[in-house]
């Protein structure tokens, strides 16, 4: 299982200095998570287009870059985040109405494509869309912040995903990433990687005051040996 971090508890002062330190550690996915004061229950608003336009400008084209839209009418703007250079745009099922359109447009300017869901949306919504996605995204944790408490609950939505995953791969269809996102920390990282997940999105648990990000992406790694 990979491991990428989530930026929210950085001191975004030196955010360059931290995300090198993370590249220096062997990270080589960075999660950008994206509030725009409105989509989020609790209204928070992170960044936009421009920061991750200077992050990709600072790591260049190696590392890979997704942003999580947790906003209103990505449907218009998602184009404003491919033009900041990240590699892939992952958004909420819940926050958009027409998803295969939006999938299409993404594809046709060769954007790689995501698509999250809340803890308590059902799998199901999503696993129509597999064929057409790089990723999919399970929310261990209500979207809004950085530090909340796994959401153990959703085991079953991430196991639905691995199986619909693996049995559209072995019968020759597009091959897809599974992610989770929140709450993710060294005590737990081998669960969800025996779940079935690719790719864990850990915030919190790498950006900290604990130990540096290569003490604690380490502490992660003993964990899943
Ligand atoms: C939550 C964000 C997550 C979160 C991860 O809205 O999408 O990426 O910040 O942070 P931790 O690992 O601290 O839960
Ligand atoms: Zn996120």
């Amino acid at each position: 299982m990979e491991i990428t971090p989530s930026i929210l508890t950085a001191d975004f002062a030196r955010l360059g200095e931290t995300l090198e330190e993370a590249v220096d550690a062997g990270i080589n996915w960075i999660h950008m998570d994206v509030m725009d004061g409105n989509w989020v229950v609790n209204r928070t608003i992170t960044f936009g287009p421009a920061l991750i336009r200077s992050v990709r400008d600072r790591l260049g084209p190696e590392v890979t870059i997704d942003c999580h839209l947790m906003i209103t009418n990505a449907e218009e703007t998602w184009k404003q985040y491919a033009d900041a250079g990240v590699d892939m745009v992952i958004a909420h099922i819940e926050a958009v109405d027409d998803f295969p359109t939006l999938i299409a447009e993404m594809q046709q300017v060769g954007m790689g494509v995501g698509c999250v869901l809340n803890p308590d949306t059902p799998a199901e919504e999503v696993i129509p869309l597999l064929p057409e996605l790089d990723l999919v995204l399970v929310m261990s944790v209500v979207p809004g912040k950085g530090g909340q408490s796994f959401m153990p609950e959703v085991e079953n939505k991430v196991r639905a995903f691995r199986a619909a995953i693996d049995e559209q791969e072995s019968a020759g269809g597009r091959k897809v990433k599974l992610m989770i996102d929140g709450g993710i920390k060294d005590h737990n990282a081998a669960m969800v990687a025996e779940w079935g997940i690719d790719i864990a999105v850990v915030g919190s648990g790498l950006i900290n005051d604990r130990g540096s990000i290569a003490e604690n992406l380490a502490a992660i790694k003993v964990a899943l040996e």
